[in-house]
């Protein structure tokens, strides 16, 4: 396989500083620090000003990468954007973050697979290198929740922070690199988390706005059920692509959607805690972004080594799944 495998070579994060704790949500809706961390695991998340949107978070981070990476921005072929909060409709936020990086020599494009959009982006990135039509990929996943969450809806608000993640893809020789990736997409349940309005097929008016039909609604129970059974499927999926058993996994990072999801994704694929990432306390649900950013802060803190089979794991509105396994 050497030479026919994509690897990550740099890799990057951003969250912004402003810190929303549980506690200011207590005074801001009819909820509690109890309820937030029993129920979902989070403490606190990260908000971005309003004058920073997607492209800026996703430049800070995907600067990171290419440090990390020695890569120069006019070396990058292609950039590919994960997000479900673009800056503008028109054009894709990647075109404003190719800006922004001055990587002039690259194609840039948006992907929307919402939570999962970071491994729908790796596989493109992927096919890309290994088809050759790039020697250097750019993938950003970043992701301003808290523009599109409805912060007088308890159920939703007390989910979602915002936050970008970074990886360079290049060809590599020494066997490193994407081992497998599954993809999965379902829309006859895109009701159950969506954005009904503000597209072209309910524009955005007057109505629109006052009953918040351009913000975030989800029926959680039923997305809650959907999520432990397709990450159940994609964990299953990766492992089973790659020819690994799941004691041959060092690190699970699994979306960080919630902490009863996260572990029941780790008992099903019989992933002892130990070997799952976790940091949905600190930044919720930064939908495609917590996985690279959970990669970068495990990278970081030494807790994957050259060598180590990793498993990526994602599921996200449409519904769309995905999982990878990365050998470090
Ligand atoms: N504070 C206090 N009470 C609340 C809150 C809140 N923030 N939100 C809801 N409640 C109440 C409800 O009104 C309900 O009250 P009732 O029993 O009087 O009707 C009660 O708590 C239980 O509500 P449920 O929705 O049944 O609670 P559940 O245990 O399912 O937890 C949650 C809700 C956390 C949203 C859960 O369903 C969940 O995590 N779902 C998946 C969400 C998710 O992961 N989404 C993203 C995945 S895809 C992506 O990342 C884009």
């Amino acid at each position: 396989m050497a030479g026919r495998r994509a690897a990550i070579t740099g890799w990057g994060a951003y969250v912004p500083e402003q810190v929303l704790s549980n506690q200011d949500l207590e005074r801001m809706v009819d909820t509690s620090d109890e309820w937030i961390r029993e129920r979902t695991g989070i403490r606190e998340r990260r908000i971005a000003p309003p004058e920073i949107g997607c492209a800026e978070m996703g430049a800070e981070a995907a600067r990171i990468a290419m440090r990390r990476a020695g890569v120069q921005p006019g070396e990058v072929d292609i950039i590919v954007v994960a997000t479900a909060t673009p800056d503008r409709l028109l054009p894709a936020t990647a075109c404003d973050l190719q800006a922004l990086l001055g990587a002039h020599n690259a194609a840039a494009f948006d992907i929307s697979a919402a939570c999962t959009g970071f491994i729908y982006a790796l596989g493109v990135a992927e096919g890309l290198l290994v088809a050759r039509r790039a020697d250097i990929a750019l993938v950003v996943s970043t992701e301003k929740m808290s523009g599109i969450t409805d912060w007088s809806d308890r159920s939703t608000c007390v989910l979602f922070g915002d936050g970008a993640g970074a990886a360079v893809l290049r060809r590599s020789a020494n066997g490193r690199g994407i081992v497998s990736l599954f993809t999965r997409s379902d829309g006859t349940l895109a009701e159950l988390l969506w954005r009904p309005g503000g597209g072209v097929k309910l524009p955005m008016d007057a109505r629109v706005l006052e009953e918040r039909l351009h913000l975030v609604k989800m029926a959680g129970r039923e997305v809650f059920k959907a999520a432990v059974r397709s990450m159940a499927e994609a964990a299953d999926q990766a492992l089973v692509r790659a020819g690994l058993t799941a004691d041959e996994i060092s690190l699970l990072i699994p979306h960080q959607a919630n902490i009863r999801i996260i572990e029941s994704t780790a008992r099903y694929a019989n992933i002892p805690m130990e070997k799952v990432y976790v940091n949905v306390d600190r930044y919720g649900n930064m939908s495609s972004a917590t996985l690279p950013v959970a990669l970068d802060e495990a990278l970081e803190e030494g807790r994957i080594r050259p060598g180590d089979h990793i498993l990526l794991v994602a599921f996200g509105a449409g519904f769309t799944w995905g999982s990878a396994v990365l050998r470090w």
